[in-house]
């Protein structure tokens, strides 16, 4: 298709997490950007040049862009397509009840977006959608004068920066060659793979990632099982399996299981729209049925190391994000944890050192203390869900003097249970045998294989 369109000004739709980034990421590397986005605080948030989400180094680079101009928000379609030649989507899709991606969003901005889109312009769609959306998108767009590609994102929240400077492939995928290139050279400078396909693949290729990663954190945690049942040691075998290059030791960290905004979406959105095509992905169903399983023998763990009832018991829960290094609650593992602890009976007390503001909404039974020598003073146990750094230099003789109760359960083997053992402590973990200076009465359950 022949372009008058102007590739050096991008109008990106969506301040949510991966919006703001790729808007800043895409300014720092001297394009014009115009950031639309409906919420008027996100929008000022951004236009003051502040980072809406907590994610490192983004606050400062938000604040160099905006100053300099090469980042403005918008607040109208109009305004923010005016003069772009790409436009990029990357408005949320969150999970309908019966799981599947709820495309609402996407079509109402690329409905907007192509009212007001000049000749030549590339839409590229960004949101993770189910395979054969950015076709029927393009269809339904009925302007021959414009292309469609699909461009999906993998970077990870908490090192959303470090994988914007330096992402493990570029994909894009398109009918339209030409347009394909033209989202490709977005990237020209960078030295990494880049996959040119069909925009079919292009999508899969980011749910396949997504719920490959997924099932392998399953994977490893249905053998944290085994190994808790067979006296082996979880982390070892995942150390040893880890080091068979075709393997990797990536995600084999078993625990709680997988949490956050992409995964379980996702997750379940290929499981459902695989099934719409008559296929059971087996695997995946698989894979949803372990991580939930994960959350019921953490807080099985807490309850059989109480003595088989929480009634009353005080626990303190170490970390609410779904994982350390920012402070998205989306799907957190905590949140699961803490309402079943909640339903037994437990009074819980929780920290975090990011996340606690956007807790108070989500968990009104709770007692949100941002210190953790306080959070953990009187507790009967201690369960940490989330590994952040903080939590392994915790002082736990400081910690365990001020506790009611001995016991620390770690959902992510994260601590030095060994350290927690010396001081007193009953260390119990993931797929390992627990650890105290007094070997503990009871040896805490495995639930039922199968
Ligand atoms: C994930 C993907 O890793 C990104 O590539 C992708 O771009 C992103 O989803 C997305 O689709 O937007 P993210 O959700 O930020 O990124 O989180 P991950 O770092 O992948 O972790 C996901 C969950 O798995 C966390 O709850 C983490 O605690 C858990 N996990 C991870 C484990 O339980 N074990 C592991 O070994 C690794």
């Amino acid at each position: 298709m022949a372009t008058g369109a102007d590739d050096r000004v991008i109008c990106v739709i969506g301040a949510g997490y991966v919006g703001v980034v790729t808007a800043a990421g895409l300014a720092e590397s001297g394009r014009r950007v115009h950031l639309v986005e409906v919420d008027a605080r996100r929008r000022a948030t951004v236009a003051a040049g502040r980072s809406p989400i907590h994610e490192p180094g983004l606050d400062e680079l938000l604040a160099e862009v905006v100053a300099d101009g090469r980042l403005t928000t918008a607040e109208t379609m109009r305004e923010g397509v005016a003069g772009a030649g790409i436009v990029i989507v990357a408005v949320g899709t969150p999970p309908t009840p019966g799981g599947e991606a709820d495309l609402s969003q996407v079509r109402g901005a690329v409905d907007e977006a192509v009212r007001h889109a000049g000749p030549g312009t590339v839409i590229a769609i960004k949101s993770t959608v189910p395979p054969g959306t950015t076709r029927s998108l393009a269809r339904s767009a009925g302007r021959a004068d414009i292309s469609f590609v699909m461009f999906p994102e993998f970077l990870r929240e908490g090192a959303a920066l470090h994988d914007m400077h330096h992402p493990s492939r570029v994909v894009v995928g398109g009918d339209d060659p030409q347009a394909v290139s033209r989202i490709a050279a977005l990237f020209g400078a960078i030295d990494t793979s880049v996959v040119l396909c069909d925009s079919v693949s292009a999508e899969l290729i980011k749910y396949g990632s997504n719920a490959f990663l997924a099932t392998k954190i399953s994977f490893i945690n249905e053998m944290a099982q085994l190994c808790e049942l067979t006296g082996a040691d979880i982390t070892k075998v995942a150390d040893g399996m880890g080091l068979d290059p075709r393997i990797g030791r990536s995600f084999l960290s078993a625990g709680l299981g997988w949490g956050g905004s992409c995964f379980p979406k996702d997750v379940r959105a290929l499981e459902t729209s695989a099934g719409y095509h008559g296929q059971s992905f087996w695997l995946l169903k698989a894979a949803i049925e372990v991580n939930s399983q994960q959350r019921s023998r953490f807080v099985g763990k807490l309850r059989h190391g109480l003595g088989g009832s929480l009634e009353g018991r005080r626990v303190t829960v170490l970390g609410l994000a779904f994982k350390p290094f920012t402070d998205d609650l989306r799907q957190a593992p905590s949140l699961e944890v803490i309402r079943h602890l909640e339903d037994l009976g437990a009074e819980v007390t929780a920290t975090d050192p990011v996340a606690l503001s956007g807790a108070e909404a989500v968990l009104p039974r709770t007692r949100l203390v941002a210190d953790p020598y306080e959070a953990l003073a009187g507790a009967d146990a201690a369960g940490l869900v989330t590994d952040w750094p903080e939590y392994r230099e915790l002082d736990w003789a400081r910690a365990l003097a001020s506790m009611r109760g001995r016991l620390v359960v770690d959902g992510r083997n994260w601590l030095d249970g060994e350290a927690i053992a010396r001081q007193g402590g009953i260390y119990v973990c993931m797929g390992r045998a627990p650890v105290a200076e007094a070997p503990p009465a009871t040896v805490v359950p495995s639930l039922p294989l199968g």
